[in-house]
């Protein structure tokens, strides 16, 4: 196995070793305010959406985690199952290695061939080469294209990245791809000031991925010989950074320690398109397989559909409007911050 490929299987096992299910997060001290008398009636036909022209059944998505590794072909393989079956969108993990190592095509074809028609989304980090982010696209039949900044991972990791000017080449990419582009983090967040930076240079989508769920500084921590645990609590909460997209008017995706329908509900309400969903769903299908994770999500949907009803609304646009209050711990962050 290749020295990428051997990373990409031990994430797998450390996301699983980490996994918290409970782990307390920001969605925790966002409240949304209840009407008793809602007036409304559970419809779960309300949950259907476009995502990039193409109609999906919710509005969540499985996000990218996986891809170049034996273990993680078998994962796609099912997650592309899962995707197609419940017509909503699947991200893949990062295709960067692809762009040294094409044997591992396969690990991320498997997903499109079980999803032949479903919303597919590529991944890859800013410095792959558009000649290969190209290929990618083409044997993929992919309808977007994510792009991951990670500095943070990238300093946890002896063998990572160092040089971090990464705008030109997100440039190039926008330049030379016809796909819409999204710029994800990879749960640490999206500040304000760089979304601005991206909206400026012609980025039309983001993905907060915000801290609170799997924590990347945690994981490369405990691959790393020194100890850098210290860098776990730099990340932005995935609730201050969705209402930064907000702020900036963009259009933007809420993922990061997202748990349950309840934290879905509120990532809508934050103004998210979409909200984006990796290590839960992951550990559903790592803990009791496709069939599994196929009915969490047809749980979740109707869990969604009702939870819209009981705050009063009776479509996706209109989650916005319900009023949101906040802990004082966040609500001291947010005070200074925006
Ligand atoms: C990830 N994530 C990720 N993100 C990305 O942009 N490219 C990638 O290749 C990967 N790989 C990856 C592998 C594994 C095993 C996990 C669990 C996650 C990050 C992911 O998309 C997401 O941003 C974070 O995991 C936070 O979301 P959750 O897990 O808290 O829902």
């Amino acid at each position: 196995m290749s020295i990428r490929s051997e990373r990409k299987e031990e994430h797998l096992k450390l996301a699983q070793m980490f996994f918290n299910k409970e782990k307390y997060n920001s969605f925790d001290q966002l409240h949304l305010l209840r009407p008793a008398l809602p007036e409304t009636k559970v419809d779960p036909t309300i949950l259907g959406s476009k995502m990039f022209g193409q109609n999906v059944s919710a509005p969540f998505f499985i996000n990218a985690m996986t891809g170049g590794s034996a273990a993680s072909k078998q994962i796609n393989q099912a997650l592309g199952q899962v995707a197609q079956q419940q017509n909503i969108a699947l991200a893949l993990g990062s295709a960067s290695i692809l762009a040294k190592e094409t044997d591992q095509l396969d690990s991320f074809m498997v997903a499109r061939a079980e999803d032949p028609d479903g919303v597919l989304i590529v991944n890859v980090n800013p410095e792959t080469p558009i000649s290969a982010i190209k290929q990618i696209i083409q044997e993929l039949n992919a309808d977007a294209l994510q792009i991951h900044l990670n500095t943070i991972q990238e300093i946890a990791m002896p063998e990572g990245d160092r040089d971090f000017r990464w705008l030109d080449s997100i440039k190039a990419i926008r330049t030379a791809i016809d796909l819409p582009i999204i710029i994800k983090e990879v749960g640490f967040g999206l500040d304000q000031t760089s979304i601005h930076l991206l909206k400026v240079n012609g980025i039309e989508y983001f993905d907060v991925a915000g801290s609170g769920g799997t924590n990347f500084a945690q994981i490369e921590n405990a691959r790393n010989a020194s100890d850098v645990s210290y860098l776990e609590d730099l990340g932005l909460p995935t609730v201050v950074t969705a209402l930064m997209a907000w702020q900036e008017q963009v259009k933007f995706f809420v993922s990061g320690g997202v748990r349950n329908p309840l934290d879905i509900l509120k990532g809508l309400a934050l103004g998210g398109k979409f909200v984006g969903i990796s290590n839960v769903f992951l550990q559903e299908y790592i803990q009791n397989g496709s069939t599994g994770l196929d009915q969490l999500i047809t749980n979740w949907k109707n869990e969604l559909a009702a939870l819209i009803a009981v705050y009063g609304k009776k479509d996706l646009a209109s989650l916005v409007q319900i009023k949101k209050y906040y802990d004082l711990p966040l609500k001291a962050q947010i005070d200074q911050l925006l």
